[in-house]
């Protein structure tokens, strides 16, 4: 029998929702490890053990650990935050495998997984269609300031773009620029800017159109690294820009749901909505191109994490339909509460955390361990 355990934040509904799946599949409960305990004393496995590493997100105490921010609605830091959490989960394989416990997670694909410059490289080489970036790979120059970004914008010749901090999640710091193309931007964010030049998640989405405020921002967003890449005009679903959030477990697409909203950011805290799947398949079809194609988009995206069981895709629907880009892939993609899975997926009837437990179950060799796949 396979004996979980699950490094993550204990109040999250991340970890509570793992757990129920694995009791409901017949199986003793995940053991807990505490990230704020992890980041101070380190992690210790049994033989045998299978890791899951999970979010560190939403704890204030683990956000003040990575970070060291001392308040969390702050947008800065996030570089910082990326060199402590890839380090925390080094230490955490290492411990894994001093302890013959196995990882259903992996360092160095989770370090690209959170560099989004890295991680659009990757699915770049491996021909998965994204958006046209100036900052992709390693081999990209580095964006430091405003006077930068503007220079590499016009030689891109990218008249609309979004702009990301390489290291960021849920939208903060997301910014979709655009130009009329004689030197006048305007920039759509959540981000809200302190008199002192700080800058503040908020949930409302705003729009900035003076060129020293937009400076201002991207300044300061700035020594966190910066991705940037074309804005890709989204397919809308009843009056709302929509995108796709997919998620691919042990290489299979299994879950989908259609995010729509009134800003270009999909996300739920802004706004976005779940929206129609069925009408969203039936849009695609109607535009000539195939649903399976959409989902295997994602599944190339996934193929190339291949040690990671479970991914979630972005996915962005062009105007019409009619193709697919990949935006971004998350490592811990899979909060989708109640969701199940897709007809013929192999996971009908069960959540995305089900479905990594039946996927761990299915592919356990007669040593009683994960294999992780090749
Ligand atoms: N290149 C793009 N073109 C159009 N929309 C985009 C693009 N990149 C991101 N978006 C939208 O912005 C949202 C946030 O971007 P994302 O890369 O997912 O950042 P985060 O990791 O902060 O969620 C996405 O949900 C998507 O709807
Ligand atoms: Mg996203």
């Amino acid at each position: 029998m396979p004996r979980f355990a699950v490094v993550g934040n204990p109040e999250n509904r991340r970890v509570t929702l793992f757990a129920d799946a694995v009791r409901s599949a017949g199986l003793p409960a995940p053991r807990l490890l505490a990230w704020a305990d992890v980041l101070r004393d380190g992690a210790r496995f049994t033989p045998g053990e299978i890791v899951r590493i999970d979010s560190p997100g939403e704890n204030a105490e683990v956000e003040r650990l990575l970070r060291g921010a001392a308040d969390p609605t702050r947008v800065e830091g996030t570089a910082r935050w990326y060199t402590r959490f890839t380090a925390a989960v080094r230490e955490v394989a290492r411990a894994a495998s001093a302890g013959g416990a196995t990882l259903l997670d992996d360092p160095a694909e989770l370090a690209v997984l959170f560099d989004k410059r890295r991680c659009h490289g990757v699915l770049r080489t491996a021909g998965v269609p994204v958006p046209e970036s100036p900052t992709s790979g390693p081999g990209a120059a580095a964006v430091g300031s405003w006077a930068e970004a503007r220079s590499v914008l016009g030689a891109a010749g990218l008249r609309r773009a979004f702009l990301k901090p390489a290291h960021g999640s849920s939208a903060s710091g997301v910014l979709a620029l655009e130009s009329d193309g004689r030197g006048r931007f305007r920039a759509t964010t959540s981000v809200e800017l302190g008199p002192d030049g700080s800058l503040f998640n908020s949930l409302r989405v705003r729009r900035y159109g003076s060129e020293p405020q937009i400076a201002a921002i991207v300044d300061a967003l700035a020594p966190d690294g910066l991705h940037i890449e074309r804005w890709i005009p989204k397919a809308a679903q009843a009056g709302r820009v929509a995108d796709l959030r997919v998620v691919v477990v042990d290489g299979r697409a299994t879950h989908a749901v259609v995010r729509t909203s009134l800003s270009p950011m999909t996300n739920l805290h802004l706004g976005g909505a779940r929206g129609d799947l069925t009408a969203a398949r039936a849009s695609v079809e109607a535009s000539g191109a195939r649903w399976t194609d959409a989902l295997a988009v994602c599944e190339a995206a996934a193929a190339c994490f291949p040690r990671t069981l479970c991914v979630g895709v972005d996915l962005l629907p062009k105007t019409g339909w009619r193709g697919f880009v990949v935006g971004e892939v998350n490592a811990f993609g899979d909060l989708l509460p109640r969701l199940t899975g897709l007809p013929g997926s192999g996971a009908e009837g069960l959540d995305t955390y089900g479905a990594q437990v039946a996927a761990v179950r299915s592919t356990q060799g007669k040593s009683g361990t994960y294999r992780a796949r090749p």
